[in-house]
């Protein structure tokens, strides 16, 4: 694996509900090993001053906001997203091919033409609750299926787990950009995930980028822990 400090595959979630506690982690990461994920609860609370923020710091920023609204609305906040300056976003696949080709769109034309994925199914979404709300094939051709139609519109790529990434990686192309959660260094806690993969195993798996929370944010040693992952991937 190359360029890993020009292009770090590091990704850490910033799962805080304030400005503090996330700048009191975000202060002893080092932006050439990693990049930060701002979603829903942090962003809700703090706003985009705190993404320029990170951005001045030199942090490539991926907001996790997963757009999902009819096409206009959801161009409107891509344009707005790009502007403040992140390295990624994201939308809900489900929410159709107009919709991600006019995400597509505000993207294109935006100065800064930040990254555009997609998510495909939830992962706390089960078989049962897919056919509750009316899909009726199986979750991983609707996963496929969904990423097939993000490739359409033309997106640079999906969420998925590490355990989809060698199928979506063989179906999709080398160019799709997958980014994983659900990863754990060899011998870390799981905590409340599932199925988990290492830092290593994910990258040969083929993914492109690995989202990693609580084994870098509960480290004692914040810094240390993103090195020793760092390393795991080299
Ligand atoms: O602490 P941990 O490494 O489990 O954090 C993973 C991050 O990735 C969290 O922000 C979580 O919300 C996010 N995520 C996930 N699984 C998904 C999508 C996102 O764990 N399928």
């Amino acid at each position: 694996m190359t360029n890993l400090l020009h292009d770090p595959k590091i990704i850490v979630a910033l799962d805080y509900a304030d400005a503090a506690s996330a700048l009191k982690l975000v202060n002893q990461l080092d932006p050439a090993l990693c990049r930060l994920k701002v979603g829903k609860e942090l962003f809700t609370a703090v706003g985009p001053q705190f993404i320029e923020q990170l951005s001045r710091a030199n942090f490539g920023v991926f907001l996790d906001l997963k757009f999902h609204d009819i096409p206009n609305t959801v161009a409107k906040a891509c344009s707005a997203a790009s502007n403040l300056g992140v390295w990624m976003l994201n939308v809900h696949a489900s929410g159709g091919l107009e919709m991600m080709e006019a995400a597509r769109t505000a993207v294109n034309a935006s100065s800064t033409k930040p990254l555009l994925i997609a998510v495909t199914v939830l992962t706390s979404m089960n078989q049962q609750q897919l056919n509750q709300i009316g899909v009726v094939g199986d979750l991983a051709t609707h996963v496929l299926n969904l990423a097939k139609l993000t490739q359409q519109a033309e997106l640079d790529g999906v969420v998925c787990s590490a355990l989809e990434a060698s199928m979506l990686r063989q179906k999709l192309g080398t160019e799709f950009c997958l980014v994983t959660p659900g990863i754990r260094p060899a011998n870390a806690n799981q905590d409340d995930q599932s199925r988990v993969v290492t830092p290593k195993d994910a990258l040969n798996m083929g993914a492109s980028y690995l989202v990693i929370g609580r084994p870098i944010t509960l480290a004692t040693d914040p810094l240390q822990a993103l090195i020793a992952i760092h390393n795991q991937c080299v």
